[in-house]
């Protein structure tokens, strides 16, 4: 039990420093976001497919939205998305904002 909260903190601790240990998949699944966004299917939440079709040629549109510096250009002012910014996407090394983003636009 204790070994194996140990190794638990250590692996958590080792994630958050080693900033190119995620790939975009990866960081898509464990930050949660696998649980709105499908792959090619819009519901409540916009398709990957739908966010590489918006944000085509427009990179530093979908960054920006991420780090909460500017509306989406799908749905404009984010609702759900503002948490999801504030606590996560904001908080990600550049490393790992990057292979996030590539991720997004690779559909
Ligand atoms: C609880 C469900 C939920 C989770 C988890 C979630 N999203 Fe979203 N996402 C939404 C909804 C709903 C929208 C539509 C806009 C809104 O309501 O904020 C959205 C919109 C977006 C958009 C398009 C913004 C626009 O308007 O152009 C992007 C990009 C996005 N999400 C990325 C992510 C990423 C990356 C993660 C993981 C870090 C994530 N989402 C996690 C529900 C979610």
């Amino acid at each position: 039990m204790r070994v194996g909260l140990f190794f638990t903190i250590l692996l958590l601790i080792s994630n958050s420093y080693d900033g190119k240990a995620q790939s975009g998949e990866a960081l898509f699944k464990s930050k949660g976001c696998a649980g709105c966004h499908s792959k090619g299917f819009d519901t409540f939440a916009p398709s990957l497919k739908t966010i590489s079709k918006s944000y085509f040629n427009r990179r530093g549109d979908l960054k920006n939205f991420l780090l909460g510096n500017s509306p989406g250009l799908i749905y404009k002012e984010p609702q759900t998305m503002k948490n999801i910014i504030n606590n996560i996407t904001k908080k990600l090394s550049h490393s790992e904002l990057e292979a996030l983003t590539d991720y997004l636009l690779a559909h």
